[in-house]
C-alpha cells in the first residue's frame, strides 16, 4: 500500500453499539452487530479483496470481488452487502473463492490498458492491488476483442483528469458525488458493455455541474479520476498532517509529498470537521504558497512615494521599531497600534497581541472579526455568556428542522453544506431566510420548505415576527425557559415581542415577504423536536447585526433548542482561525479569553506573566484607528495578513487614513493592497510553512504542522517577537509550542491544551481544561455559561442607509465558491477559471428598466463612489436587489460600500448599500479625480 493512503475498512462503521460474535477463518471474534461481513473482517485484520466497496460510501455490491463463503448458506455472498448475524460463521479464502475472484479480476482486465509501469497511479491503484491479491497470472481473454481503450481523455477541469479508458464502472465517483457531496454531478450512462460515467449529461467535468471537490478523484480506485499534480510528480513517499487555511469549517488534510514539495492535498478521514471530505479551495488550490508574486525579502522605504528597498530581516525589523518609537515620543503612546490575522495561527495572533499590549503598551490592538463576525461575539455573549457557536458540525445530523439566516453555505462553507445536505435528504426540514435565492433553496434533491427573500436590512424584524409567532401560538418552551433562562429577562422580551410591530403582517410591509410565509416557517421552526439555526454575515454585517445575534438566542432559548445535539444558534465563521484569533484577545477591550482590560484582577494575571503594567483604557477599534488617523493623531500600524484596503468598508476612507500614517508595516504573503501605504513590508508564511493551531467556527483546536521551511527564512512568530525585542519589550519564546503553553496558563479555557496534547488526540473543542479534559462539543448542556440565560428586547432600528431616486437600488455582498475572501490566496491558483472578477447579479426586470443585457459592463455607484463590473442578469435576486462579492481589487467593491455600522461592534454594515446601476460609460480620468477629491471633502455629488 502507498505510504501515505489511509486504512478503508470498506463500508462506513455500524452506528450500533450492542455487538454479536462471529467466526472468521476459523478465528472468533466479537464485532458491532450492523456491521458488514467486510467491515466486520478488516476491523478483525482480515482482508478480503474489493474493488466497489469503499468505507466512506454506502455498500453498493457490484463487482462481486469481496464473495465469501458463509456456513450454512447457498452460493457466495458478497460481503459488503451482507450484515453479520450472531454465531455467523465466514470463509473468506478458499479455492471456490480464489477461483471466482480471479475470474473477476479477469474480466476487468481485459477492458483495461496494461500499462502498470508507466501509468500514474502505479503504487497507488487499487486495481493493481486486487490483481495481486487473486494471484491473477493470465488473462483468457484477449485485448483484440471490443474494449474502451481508445475513449478520449477529459482533461478540462485544471486539477484533475479522467481517463475513461482506465475506469471500471465500480460507480464509486458517482456514489461519491452523490453521497458525499450531494452535487449529483455524475451518472452511469448507457448499459453493460456500453455503460460508462458520464459528468452531467455528457459534458466535460469543467461545463458539468461539478464542483470540483474531488470527492470523486480520492474514491476512485483506479487512474481514471487522477490529480493531475500527481500526472506531473508521481507519487508521495510521506505525508503531513495540517488544517486547511482558508473557511471557518477547518478541514484536516494529509499534506502528500514526494521529498520536500507538495504533490497533493486529500481530506483526512479522521478530520473531526471534515470526515475526508473537502472542497475545491482545500483539496486544490495551494499552489499560490509557491506562487511567482509570493514576495520573500524584507522591504523598507522612507515614504510611500519612493521605491522600495530590499533589506536584511534585522534592518526592517530595526527601521520599524524605531519608526514606532519616534511616533510614540512625538505623538503619543496611543499613536500607534496593531490588526491581528484571522489568517495567522493563535500562537502568531497572540504574540501580536502581546507586543501592542507590552511593548506598545496599550490596548490599539484589533481583528478582522470586526468587519465580520464581531456581533457574534457581543450578541451570544449577553444572552448566553460565551462568545462562540453551540455545536459541533456534526450535531447538524441530529436536526429536524434547519434555519440558515444570511449565510450561503454551499459557497462560503462547502464541507459543512455538503453534510448539512446529507441530514436534508434524509428529511430534515428547511428554511432559507436570505435576500437571493442562494443553492440549498433549492438543489438536487433538496427543496427548502420556506425560502422567506427578506429585503436587505430587515433581519430583526423578521426574527422578532419568528418570536412573535412563537409567544403568541404557545410555541414557547415554558418548561425549559422556567428551568434555565432569566425570567425577568424573560417577561420584558415577551411584553416587548407581542407588541403588533413584530407580527407577520406587519412584518411582512417591512420585509417584502408574505406574512403566511412567515408564520408558517416561524411555527415549523418553533415546534421542532430539534431546531438548528445557521447564520453567516448576511446577519452579522449589518447595522443591527449584533441585535439580530440576540434575536436568534432569545427565539432559540425560548424554543428550547440550545443545550442539545441538532439544535443551537451557529455562525458559519468566515476565515479559518477567526474564531481563534478573538479568542486570543485581539480586541481593543479585551485581553485573551475575553477578559475586559478594565478588570483589575485579569489585568493582573497578565501583567504578572507578561512583567509589564497594562494600559486599563480599551483601546481604538479599526474604524476609530482611521479616524483617527485622517485626524492626524493616530501614526502607526503594524498588520499581520489582512488587506485592509480592499476588506475594509469605504475603500477611499481607509486609504487616505492609511496615507495620513508615518509608519505602517505589512506582513503578508503578497505585496497586497495595503502594502501601497506601508513603510516597511515584512514577508509572512504560507500554512504549508506554519507550526501551531488554528480554532474553526465549532471551536475546534486543530494542529497546523509546516510540511516546508519558511519560504522567507523566518517564522512569521519570530518576526513579531524581533519587532518586540527591538521595541525593547524582552519576548522571549523558544518555539511555537511554547507559546501555546502561555495560552493554556493564561486562558481558561485553553488550559488543557498543548501540542503534545494535541499530537495525542487529534483536535479538540474549547473549553478543554479541568472539568472537561476532552473538550466541549455542546455548550450549555446543563446550563447557560453565564448563569441563566438573558433576553434581550430587540427593537427594530432601521439603518440610515436608505434607497432613494438616485440610489433605488439595494446592493447585498457576499462570496463565491471557489474564491476566497480579498482573493489574494485563490486568485493566484487556477480557481480562476471559474470566477475570474467579481459579477453584479442584476434581477431580468432591474435589468431591462436600465438597458443592461447580461454580460454588460455597467456602473455601480453609492453616495460613498462608483466601480464598473460585468453584469449577470438572474432570478437569484429579486428586484430592486443587486448583489455582488468582494473577491478582486481591479472591482474594488468596497468602495461603494457606506461608513454605517453595528451598533455595538462597529462592524461594517456591508450588506445593505443604497445604488444605482447604469451601463457604463466611458468617464475621463479627469473626472474620476475630481468626483474622488469631492468625496473625501464630503461633497454631495
Ligand atoms: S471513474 Fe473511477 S470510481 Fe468512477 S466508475 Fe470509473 S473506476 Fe470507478
Ligand atoms: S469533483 Fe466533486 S462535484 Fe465534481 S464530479 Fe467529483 S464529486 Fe462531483
Ligand atoms: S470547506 Fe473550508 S476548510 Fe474545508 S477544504 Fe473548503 S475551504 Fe478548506
Ligand atoms: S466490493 Fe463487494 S461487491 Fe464490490
Amino acid at each position: 500500500m502507498n505510504p501515505t493512503t489511509q486504512p478503508d475498512f470498506g463500508t462506513p462503521e455500524s452506528p450500533r453499539e450492542d455487538t454479536v460474535r462471529i467466526e472468521i477463518d476459523g478465528l472468533p471474534v466479537s464485532v458491532k452487530a450492523g456491521s458488514t461481513i467486510m467491515r466486520a473482517a478488516r476491523e478483525s485484520g482480515v482482508d478480503v479483496p474489493k474493488l466497489c466497496a469503499t468505507d466512506s460510501l454506502k455498500p453498493f455490491g457490484s463487482c462481486r470481488l469481496c464473495v465469501v463463503e458463509v456456513e450454512g448458506q447457498k452460493g457466495y455472498p458478497a460481503s459488503c452487502t451482507t450484515e453479520v448475524a450472531e454465531g455467523m460463521k465466514i470463509r473468506t479464502q478458499t479455492e471456490a473463492l480464489a477461483k471466482l475472484r480471479r475470474n473477476v479480476m479477469e474480466l476487468y482486465i481485459s477492458d483495461h490498458p496494461l500499462d502498470c509501469l508507466t501509468c500514474s497511479a502505479n503504487g497507488d491503484c487499487e486495481l493493481q492491488d486486487m490483481a495481486g491479491a487473486v494471484g491473477l497470472r493470465d488473462v483468457r481473454y484477449g485485448m483484440d476483442g471490443d474494449n474502451h481503450l481508445d475513449a478520449p481523455v477529459d482533461d478540462s477541469n485544471p486539477y484533475f483528469s479522467f481517463d475513461p479508458a482506465k475506469c471500471i464502472v465500480c460507480s464509486r465517483c458517482v456514489r461519491a458525488c452523490d453521497e458525499v457531496q450531494g452535487t449529483f454531478a455524475l451518472t452511469i450512462e448507457g448499459r453493460g458493455f456500453e455503460s460508462k460515467v458520464a459528468a452531467s449529461i455528457g459534458e466535460s467535468f469543467l461545463d458539468s455541474e461539478c464542483v470540483s471537490c474531488g470527492a470523486c478523484v480520492d474514491a476512485c480506485p483506479t487512474a481514471t479520476l487522477i490529480d493531475k499534480s500527481i500526472i506531473d510528480h508521481g507519487q508521495p513517499d510521506h505525508s503531513v498532517l495540517t488544517t486547511c487555511a482558508y473557511c471557518g469549517v477547518g478541514c484536516s488534510f494529509k499534506v502528500d509529498m514526494k521529498g520536500d514539495q507538495v504533490v497533493r492535498m486529500t481530506p483526512y478521514k479522521d478530520g473531526m470537521a471534515n470526515h475526508g471530505h473537502s472542497c475545491v479551495k482545500g483539496r486544490f488550490a495551494w499552489g499560490y504558497a509557491t506562487h511567482k508574486e509570493r514576495a520573500l525579502d524584507p522591504l523598507i522605504r522612507d515614504s510611500i512615494d519612493e521605491p522600495w528597498r530590499k533589506v536584511s530581516w534585522d534592518e526592517a525589523i530595526q527601521y520599524a521599531a524605531k519608526r514606532f518609537r519616534e511616533i510614540q515620543k512625538k505623538h503619543a503612546r496611543k499613536a500607534v497600534g496593531g490588526i491581528t490575522s484571522s489568517r495567522c495561527t493563535i500562537e502568531e495572533v497572540f504574540v501580536v497581541q502581546k507586543l501592542v499590549r507590552t511593548a506598545f503598551n496599550n490596548n490599539n490592538v484589533d481583528t478582522c472579526a470586526r468587519v465580520c463576525h464581531s456581533p457574534t461575539g457581543y450578541g451570544l455573549k449577553q444572552t448566553l455568556g460565551t462568545s462562540a457557536g453551540t455545536q459541533p458540525f456534526d450535531s447538524v445530523m441530529d436536526a429536524d428542522v434547519i434555519v440558515v439566516i444570511g449565510a450561503n453555505p454551499t459557497d462560503g462553507h462547502p464541507v459543512f453544506a455538503s453534510q448539512m445536505k446529507r441530514r436534508l435528504r434524509e428529511g430534515a426540514r428547511l428554511i432559507v431566510v436570505d435576500p437571493r435565492k442562494i443553492d440549498l433553496v433549492r438543489s438536487p434533491h433538496i427543496e427548502a420548505d420556506f425560502h422567506l427573500p427578506l429585503l436587505p436590512g430587515t433581519n430583526v424584524p423578521m426574527i422578532n415576527a419568528f418570536a412573535h409567532v412563537a409567544v403568541a401560538e404557545g410555541l414557547v418552551d415554558e418548561s425549559y425557559v422556567n428551568e434555565r433562562c432569566d425570567l425577568d429577562s424573560f417577561e420584558a422580551w415577551k411584553k416587548q415581542i407581542l407588541k403588533p410591530e413584530n407580527s407577520p403582517e406587519v412584518v411582512s410591509e417591512i420585509s417584502g415577504v408574505p406574512a403566511d410565509d412567515i408564520r408558517n416557517a416561524a411555527r415549523l421552526y418553533a415546534s421542532a423536536d430539534r431546531g438548528a439555526i445557521y447564520y453567516g454575515l448576511g446577519v452579522s454585517e449589518h447595522s443591527q447585526g449584533s441585535t439580530m445575534v440576540m434575536g436568534m438566542a432569545n427565539l432559540a432559548m425560548a424554543t428550547g433548542n440550545i443545550g442539545f445535539s441538532g439544535c443551537g444558534v451557529n455562525p458559519l465563521r468566515g476565515q479559518n482561525n477567526v474564531q481563534g484569533s478573538c479568542d486570543m484577545g485581539s480586541f481593543p477591550h479585551e485581553l485573551p479569553g475575553y477578559r475586559p482590560v478594565q478588570d483589575d484582577a485579569a489585568r493582573a494575571t497578565f501583567e504578572e506573566r507578561w512583567g509589564v503594567e497594562l494600559d486599563p483604557e480599551p483601546g481604538y477599534r479599526i474604524p476609530n484607528m482611521f479616524d483617527a488617523a485622517i485626524a492626524g493623531k493616530f501614526k502607526g500600524m503594524y498588520i499581520q495578513g489582512e488587506d485592509l484596503a480592499q476588506s475594509d468598508p469605504n475603500t477611499q476612507h481607509v486609504e487616505a487614513a492609511l496615507s495620513n500614517m508615518d509608519c505602517v508595516v505589512v506582513q503578508d504573503l503578497f505585496l497586497n493592497e495595503t502594502a501601497k501605504f506601508a513603510h516597511v513590508f515584512l514577508p509572512g508564511t504560507s500554512f504549508l510553512e506554519k507550526d501551531g493551531t488554528f480554532v474553526n467556527a465549532e471551536r475546534r483546536i486543530n494542529r497546523v504542522r509546516p510540511v516546508m521551511k519558511p519560504r522567507q527564512g523566518k517564522a512569521e512568530w519570530l518576526i513579531t517577537q524581533e519587532l518586540a525585542q527591538a521595541l525593547g519589550y524582552p519576548m522571549d519564546f523558544g518555539s511555537q509550542a511554547e507559546i501555546l503553553d502561555e495560552i493554556a496558563a493564561l486562558v481558561p479555557t485553553f488550559a488543557g491544551v498543548s501540542f503534545e496534547f494535541l499530537d495525542k488526540v487529534g483536535s479538540v473543542q474549547w473549553p478543554c481544561n479541568e472539568t472537561a479534559p476532552l473538550g466541549t462539543p455542546i455548550m450549555h448542556v446543563d446550563g447557560f455559561v453565564r448563569g441563566k440565560g438573558n433576553f434581550v428586547e430587540t427593537d427594530y432600528v432601521p439603518t440610515k442607509e436608505r434607497t432613494s431616486r438616485r440610489f433605488p437600488l439595494l446592493l447585498t455582498t457576499g462570496r463565491t465558491l471557489t474564491q476566497y475572501n480579498v482573493g489574494a490566496q485563490t486568485r493566484r491558483t487556477a480557481n480562476n477559471i471559474w470566477y475570474k472578477e467579481d459579477l453584479l447579479e442584476v434581477h431580468p426586470h432591474d435589468a431591462e428598466e436600465r438597458g443592461i443585457s447580461d454580460g454588460d459592463r455597467v456602473s455601480l455607484t453609492s453616495r460613498k463612489g462608483d466601480i464598473t463590473l460585468e453584469a449577470k442578469i438572474t432570478e437569484r435576486v429579486q428586484p430592486g436587489v443587486v448583489y455582488t462579492t468582494f473577491h478582486d481589487p481591479e472591482t474594488g467593491a468596497n468602495v461603494v460600500t457606506t461608513e454605517y455600522s453595528d451598533w455595538a461592534t462597529n462592524c461594517p454594515e456591508y450588506k445593505v448599500t443604497a445604488v444605482q446601476v447604469a451601463p457604463a460609460v466611458h468617464r475621463s480620468k479627469w473626472q474620476h479625480q475630481f468626483e474622488k477629491r469631492a468625496r473625501e471633502q464630503g461633497k454631495v455629488l
